[in-house]
């Protein structure tokens, strides 16, 4: 079964491949009408989203589908305690195609591991997000034609903001990028996309506190949410909720052709008055998320018999050795989930949970 649970499951190919046949449902879409009739997309959301969920939905009716699903896991049997993998189960057989949010870690790799049908990380907890990658992938394309040789910032919270992490994987696989890291030095990137994608991948990187400093070298600017759900600490989210607010008088230092990128839903980080700047594309990149998401779930569904499950070949696993710690991983809720872990660095020793891939020893 072909699933997107992580932006690396697909190859820089498949990506190309992806983006060239959202730019065509974008100038035919009476070509594809009636790609998806009779078919069933599960949307299984326990977490909020307007975006996601409602251009999921929007994606299947335009190929002519049908849509099932809930949008609040208070409304589905999760309450009742049942677990993810007994869902995607069950699902399996009411749908042809699920998009899964949660606020757990790894819930997605389960209900892949769980699942007869297409499996799509819709967003777990502040983990990964892929297809919100995918949106800002073909936001990029469309208007810069290209990834290599780009300074991309990311500003915000980059410790919670799961799509800056997928979106760091992703141009990870793309010539002569550039990251500026703009966050306070309590939202930093996490070690795990530190470790595991920027320095393994030799991206040039550089991690700042200021916007104003660095925004006249950018050719992308992508802000972020500080991510009050993840919070922990409350007084901690009081402290750093205003650390960034992009307005018209830092966009004036601004490079003349930097974009400006939001995954929304935005609070207070972009001021409204930047909307009109045409370097605002955060509107459009919502839509090119309707069409990414048509253009996903074509593939997916006309790969059924492709594999990209969990690569448990690839991987040098560790069964029932290590238990993962992250109060946030599916593994604290999921029944009889086996505690897995991958060894990332032999030479260091580094070893993570599969689900969530915070260090297990
Ligand atoms: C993002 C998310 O859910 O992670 N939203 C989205 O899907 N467009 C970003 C956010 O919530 O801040």
């Amino acid at each position: 079964m072909n699933h997107l649970i992580d932006i690396t499951d697909f190859s820089v190919e498949e990506l190309k491949d992806l983006l060239d046949s959202a730019l065509d449902i974008i100038k035919n879409p009476e070509k594809y009408q009636e790609k998806c009739k009779h078919k069933k997309l599960a949307t299984l959301f326990f977490e909020p989203s307007t975006r996601t969920r409602l251009s999921f939905e929007a994606a299947m009716y335009e190929l002519g589908g049908n849509v099932i699903g809930f949008s609040d896991g208070a409304s589905s049997s999760a309450t009742k305690g049942e677990s993810i993998a007994d869902t995607a189960k069950i699902v399996s057989n009411y749908a042809d195609i699920i998009a899964m949010r949660s606020p757990k870690e790894g819930a997605a790799l389960v209900a892949s591991l769980n699942s007869s049908i297409p499996v799509i990380n819709a967003g777990d907890g502040g983990h990964c997000h892929p297809t919100q990658t995918l949106a800002d992938l073909l936001t990029i394309y469309r208007e810069k034609g290209t990834f290599d040789n780009l300074t991309v910032g990311l500003c915000g919270d980059l410790k919670y903001g799961r799509t800056v992490h997928s979106l760091i994987a992703a141009l990870s696989r793309y010539k002569g990028i550039k990251l500026v890291l703009i966050s306070p030095k309590e939202l930093r990137i996490p070690a795990n996309v530190l470790e595991d994608i920027i320095i393994p991948n030799k991206m040039e990187y550089i991690e700042v506190e200021n916007l104003e400093e660095n925004i006249s070298n950018l050719d992308v600017l992508y802000m972020t949410r500080i991510q009050r759900e993840r919070f922990t600490d409350m007084n901690e989210y009081e402290r750093l909720k205003n650390s960034y607010v992009l307005d018209v008088n830092k966009m004036n230092k601004a490079p003349s052709k930097m974009i400006v990128l939001h995954p929304l839903p935005r609070v207070n980080e972009i001021s409204v008055k930047v909307d009109s700047d045409p370097r605002a594309l955060y509107f459009k990149q919502a839509l090119n998320g309707k069409y990414i998401r048509m253009a996903l779930i074509l593939k997916l569904l006309s790969e059924k018999d492709k594999v990209t499950k969990f690569s448990f070949e690839n991987n040098k696993l560790l069964y029932n050795k290590y238990k993962c710690n992250n109060p946030k991983c599916i593994c604290q809720t999921e029944q009889e989930l086996e505690q897995i872990s991958k060894i990332v660095d032999e030479k260091n020793n580094v070893v993570r949970c599969i689900y969530c891939e915070q260090r297990t020893n």
